[in-house]
């Protein structure tokens, strides 16, 4: 697999318990083709040794500023020239501090300000050292001068506590670089209409139906979109994710509000992206009073009425008709079902996926999806939802702007 091929990674590598993480992460940029160089800070080198990554790599690794060896090989301001990416992984809170400041004390640090070229970092720090006022001051500053921020992860830290802190898995920055670097359509220009997330029908003030939706997916489509260049309303049910950037976002809570906005960006999109996990039914009534349980019965009934089908009524106009994508989120005779979804809702595009599958579907950072068109079926791997959405947005391109 070559999908970074003859792309030039400068990869810097700081001090903390991640590093080891680093020399996965090389092997697997190197695996897709990337040609990888390694930086290491001071504090990097008492983790891991700079041999691994002259192994792994293929070159000398430089750690130093004014070394005369290396600065004959390729000097510090060459390589800052040489680098079509920039990624600090595990980027420490120092490396944040003082990237945010414009320092430049070290070989990695200056570089940074020597390059022009993208610069991506993923922190690794403890818990409580990445909620500090002041590392999040210094992340501000950084994504307002377009530093890209991957990550960190929250779980079990080496320290012992639990929080966010910890560096994304190689794996996950694989894909983000991927997602960065691999060509993709030129969608400026265009307008995408994205739904994600569960719709919350409510039962009485305190309670409400809903599912398992994360939004996740349709956050990662809206994502991509954007970064091919175009013009993106997200259109998101009740969930706990930053919007992606220049991204139009708009929050609504059940469906009937979820259709009021959709059938509005409608009328102004070329291509409409039905993500949401809408739920088909609502309670009947909506109770003033917390419901009270009926006494002396172990059993009570709910009363439930059809919610508007939200991509059916997109995809039945007959004007200002964008080019219609339905999701199938389904547990058993996922492509049979999926085929009937697309047909019955008259859609462009269905993507199936197998929501029954460990670690795939609803609230995972994966999915595994078929895509279906009236032409065909195509079969994607298992993958994350940042680069499966990457991908769905090159074919959904391909078909929505092919003539
Ligand atoms: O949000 P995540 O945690 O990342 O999970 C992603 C996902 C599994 C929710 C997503 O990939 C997905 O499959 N979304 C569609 C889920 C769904 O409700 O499927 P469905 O088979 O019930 O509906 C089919 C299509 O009709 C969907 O495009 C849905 O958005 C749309 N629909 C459904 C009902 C309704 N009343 N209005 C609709 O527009």
């Amino acid at each position: 697999m070559s999908s970074l091929a003859n792309k030039r990674i400068l990869l810097g590598i700081s001090g903390g318990i991640a590093a080891y993480k680093s020399a996965d992460l090389v092997r697997r940029l190197k695996e897709r083709g990337a040609d990888v160089r390694v930086v290491m800070t001071a504090g990097a080198q008492e983790f891991i040794k700079p041999l691994t990554f002259q192994a792994l790599s293929g070159h000398p690794v430089h750690t130093d500023l004014l070394d005369p060896a290396a600065e004959a090989a390729m000097g510090h301001i060459e390589l800052a020239k040489w680098a079509e990416l920039i990624l600090i992984a595990p980027a420490s809170a120092q490396v944040l501090a003082k990237l945010a400041g414009g320092m430049a004390d070290d070989l990695l640090s200056t570089l940074c300000l020597a390059s022009e070229a993208t610069l991506a970092l993923a922190p690794a720090m403890n818990q409580a050292m990445w909620r500090h006022p002041a590392t999040a001051a210094n992340v501000d500053t950084l994504q307002a001068r377009n530093t890209l921020i991957w990550g960190p992860a929250a779980g079990s830290q080496a320290c012992g506590d639990v929080g966010p802190g910890r560096m994304l898995e190689p794996e996950a920055l694989v894909a983000e670089v991927e997602s960065l670097l691999q060509p993709r359509a030129d969608l400026r220009g265009k307008h995408f209409a994205i739904t994600a997330g569960p719709t919350r029908e409510s039962l009485d003030p305190v309670r409400y139906l809903t599912n398992h939706s994360s939004g996740k997916m349709g956050f990662a489509l809206a994502a991509a979109a954007r970064r091919a260049g175009a013009e993106v309303t997200l259109i998101a049910g009740p969930v706990n994710l930053p919007t992606p950037a220049g991204v139009k976002r708009v929050d609504v809570v059940d469906a009937r509000e979820m259709q009021e906005a959709a059938e509005r960006a409608a009328d102004l999109c070329d291509v409409f992206i039905a993500a949401a996990a809408v739920a088909d039914f609502r309670p009947e009534r909506i109770a003033q009073e917390k419901i009270k349980k009926s006494d002396g019965s172990d059993r009570d009934t709910l009363a439930l009425v059809k919610n508007p089908d939200i991509v059916a009524g997109i995809a039945a106009r007959n004007e200002r008709r964008p080019f219609t994508v339905g999701f199938a989120a389904e547990t058993e005779k996922v492509l049979e079902h999926a085929a009937g979804k697309l047909s019955r809702k008259k859609l462009d595009m269905i993507i199936a996926n197998d929501v029954s599958e460990a670690d795939s579907g609803f609230n995972s950072e994966r999915n595994r999806v078929t895509v279906l068109d009236p032409s065909g079926r195509t079969e994607l791997p298992q993958s994350l939802k940042t680069a499966l959405a990457e991908q769905l947005i090159g074919m959904i391109a391909a078909q929505a702007f092919s003539q």
